[in-house]
This record gives C-alpha cells, sequence and structure tokens, in this order.
C-alpha cells in the first residue's frame, strides 16, 4: 500500500491515535497490532524460551519517525529508545533531508566472515599452510555447503576462504582462515559459527597445527550499508542564521569528529542513537551493530567519524554515512518477539538489505539532527524540554501534571528532580 510518511503534527496526537494511523498505513494485522501494547509484546514463557533464568519482561517506549524518503519510497520508522529527542530529532532531520529528494542508501550482499585460528605450527611453515589450504578451498566451501542446505537452497551458504599469517605480541606465529559466509536474510551469528567448527578437524589436517577459535567476526566489513542525502542550504535557516552558515558549521564541527577520537566517539553515539533503535525494534543484536560500526571507525588505526559532510559547489549540504550492518529479518529475535515482527511490518521490508538501508539513513538523519543542534542552538534548548518530562514523572507527576511541572522548571532553566518535587508539591498544594 502507498502511504505517505509525512505526518504532519503526528507529535501533536494521542499514543492510541498515531497507533491508528501506523496500524492503517502498515496494514498492520489485528495480532501483531495488539503487539505495540507492552503486555502484549513479549509474554513471559516466550521470554523464557529466548534466554535463562526468566523472572520477567522489560518495556521501553517504541515511537514512530516520520517523513523518511530512502530510495524514492516513504517509511515509517519504529524506534525503541529510552532517550528523549532522538526519535524527534530523526523525524526533523528527515523532514530537512525530504526536502532534497530523500536519502539514497544501498548495502552489500550479506557477506559475513567467520574466523579460525590455527595454532602451533612451526612459524616457517605458517605461510605454506595457508597455501595448502587454498588449495583445498572448493573441497572445504563445498563440505561447508554440506551442512546447511537450507540456506544453500535461497542461494547462500560458504562463498570463499581467505588466509591470514599474524603474529602475536611475543611474535608467535598464527595462521587465521576467514570463511566467507552468505548468509541472505538472516544475520548469521550461528550458520557461520556452525560452519567455522565442523571445518575445524579439516583444518587441523590439511595444516598439522591446532585450532583454538572459531567465530564469526562483528567486524562485517563485506556487509557494509551506505546512506547519502543533499539537505538544501534553505532547509536549514533558523530564525537567527542563514541556511549557508548553518552548512558551513555543520561541516566544521564534522571536521572535528574527523580528526578527534574524543569528539568522534560522540558523533558516532549520535549516530548510533538512531541504528540502535531501530535495531533493537526490530529485534536485531545491536551489540554486534555496535561492535563493527566502532571496528570500522578505527580501520585505519585512527579512530573517526562514520559519516562525512561537505558544501556543494551549490552551497547545498551532502552527507554520507557507510558502516559495517549485520542485520536480519529471519531468525533470531526477529522471528521469536511479536513486536519485532510488527516493527518490520511498519518499515514494510522483507529483507535484510533493505533494512540495513534504512539502518544507514536513519543513522544519517540522527547525526544531521545532533549536529545541526549543536551547530545552532545547541542541544540542551530541545533536550531540555522533553528530558523535564522524564524528571517529572521521576519525582512521582502524573497525567497532566507531567506536562505542567516539566514547563514550570523548564521556564525557571532548572530542570532537576529537586525542582520537579517542589514544584509538584506547590501544585497538589
Ligand atoms: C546524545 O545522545 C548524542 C549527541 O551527543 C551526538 C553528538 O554530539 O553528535 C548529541
Amino acid at each position: 500500500m502507498k502511504f505517505h510518511s509525512r505526518l504532519s503534527g503526528f507529535y501533536k496526537l494521542a499514543p492510541s491515535e498515531r497507533r491508528r494511523i501506523v496500524v492503517d498505513a502498515a496494514s498492520l494485522p489485528s495480532d501483531l497490532a495488539a503487539t505495540l501494547d507492552a503486555q502484549a509484546a513479549l509474554a513471559l514463557d516466550e521470554a523464557d524460551k529466548m534466554v535463562e533464568n526468566v523472572v520477567g519482561t522489560y518495556a521501553l517506549p517504541l515511537g514512530i519517525a516520520t517523513n523518511f524518503l530512502i530510495n524514492g519510497r516513504d517509511a515509517l520508522v519504529p524506534m525503541v529508545i529510552e532517550e528523549p529527542s532522538v526519535i524527534a530529532g530523526a523525524s526533523f532531520a528527515a523532514r530537512l533531508v525530504r526536502e532534497g529528494g530523500g536519502f539514497q542508501a544501498e548495502a552489500d550482499e550479506p557477506l559475513m566472515i567467520g574466523q579460525i585460528q590455527v595454532l602451533d605450527m612451526p612459524a616457517q611453515d605458517v605461510e605454506a599452510a595457508g597455501r595448502k589450504l587454498l588449495e583445498q578451498k572448493q573441497a572445504l566451501l563445498a563440505f561447508a555447503n554440506t551442512l546447511d542446505p537450507v540456506i544453500v537452497s535461497l542461494h547462500g551458504g560458504a562463498r570463499d576462504l581467505e588466509v591470514r599469517a599474524l603474529k602475536d605480541a611475543s611474535g608467535g606465529a598464527m595462521l587465521v582462515v576467514h570463511l566467507i559466509y552468505d548468509c541472505r536474510d538472516a544475520m548469521g551469528a550461528n550458520m557461520v559459527n556452525t560452519a567455522c567448527e565442523a571445518l575445524a578437524p579439516r583444518v587441523e589436517q590439511i595444516t598439522g597445527g591446532r585450532v583454538n577459535l572459531r567465530i564469526l567476526s562483528n567486524l562485517a566489513d563485506r556487509r557494509r550499508a551506505r546512506a547519502s542525502c543533499v539537505v538544501p542550504a534553505s532547509a536549514l535557516a533558523t530564525g537567527q542564521l542563514a541556511g549557508s552558515v548553518v552548512a558551513r558549521r555543520i561541516v566544521e564541527a564534522y571536521a572535528l569528529a574527523a580528526i578527534d577520537p574524543y569528539r568522534a566517539a560522540t558523533h558516532n553515539k549520535g549516530i548510533m542513537n538512531g541504528i540502535d533503535a531501530l535495531a533493537l525494534a526490530t529485534g536485531q543484536d545491536w551489540r554486534a551493530i555496535e561492535a563493527g560500526a566502532h571496528a570500522y571507525a578505527a580501520r585505519s588505526g585512527q579512530y573517526t567519524s562514520l559519516s562525512t559532510w561537505s558544501v556543494r559547489q551549490d552551497g547545498d549540504l551532502q552527507g554520507r554515512l557507510e558502516l559495517p550492518l549485520a542485520v536480519g529479518v529471519v531468525g533470531g529475535a526477529t522471528k521469536v518477539h511479536p513486536a519485532a515482527q510488527a516493527s518490520l511490518r511498519i518499515l514494510g521490508i522483507t529483507t535484510a538489505r533493505e533494512l540495513a538501508q534504512v539502518m544507514a539513513a536513519v543513522g544519517l538523519a540522527q547525526n544531521l539532527s545532533a549536529l545541526r543542534a549543536l551547530a545552532t542552538e545547541g542541544i540542551q534548548q530541545g533536550h531540555m524540554a522533553l528530558h523535564a518530562r522524564q524528571v517529572a514523572v521521576a519525582a512521582g507527576a502524573r497525567g497532566d501534571e507531567v506536562d505542567q511541572v516539566a514547563e514550570a522548571m523548564v521556564a525557571e532553566r532548572q530542570v532537576r528532580g529537586d525542582r520537579a518535587e517542589a514544584i509538584l508539591a506547590r501544585l497538589r498544594s
């Protein structure tokens, strides 16, 4: 179904009205729509099958970022996050990008890397052992592809074998075998680990060494996604600043992240605010995504920004983001968690590559909203208004009291628990 993600005034509606709009737009069946309620999202017996020693479930807000136009398609983006301003920031940035034609996004083939560590070979034998393995490559790949007929029938499976001779800190030689594995629409950790473990005895036999580790690498740099956008300078203007000035300041802010790891860590954290929130909503292994993103940011030996920003000759702002995104739409929590299924339906996507494309676009949007705020009024002004509501709730405010306490704290520019309690006490007396 074709719908518009530019839902002006969406934020002003009651949660139940917002939900009705999203359920209609995504044609969400009633059983999936019901999972948007925390109590129905994940039953205790389902949770009990996911991890060990379960005693309960834990709810977080699920919101919808609006305005996204990605590769010409409108998308409503479900985001699960506890931090205020993130969903509003993504929606705002997506509206700016929309004025420049939306996001362009692409994702690589879903290739993961599994590592097999081979030890106990004399140093001079390591290179030779690597060559012997490569001579047997086709046989090893063929064997790996007997392990999971389903992934092979879907045109995935073991694709390639690479070898790397490394030295440990004390100069000891080791061989690392990389199994390149096409995981199709799965994140793929289980199938890659299974293949690595099964290959290990053959690797020992061929090399004469001893296999130690057999595990997927989270630096999934064969499985990268990219998003880019152009924002017309005019769209960036504020009451006080011309759009061209804001564009220049955003590029200046990026310049610091490009050269300084202290700033790059925060800059990338802003990108991951969006990516993690979508990862949580869709049941992804967000720790794997985080690990891959930061390792990729340090690939040159210096940790740097995952995104780049520049001003084009015509004065418009241009942004680009690239990072590894090992995500899946089948298997794992994505399959088991009913709310993750609802999130995928809301997104209207069916493949892992499409999910990676949306994630890259959301990360870029999140980065744009943070840089724009930082380069203009600072983030506290917008953030504090939302943060104040959390502080008010923590102080015991309920219903209408929440906004009244929050507004009073923002007006006096003191957003703190003790002020919230005092204002609440005054309201109630
Ligand atoms: C806060 O969660 C994220 C930011 O610090 C990101 C950034 O500084 O770019 C605002």
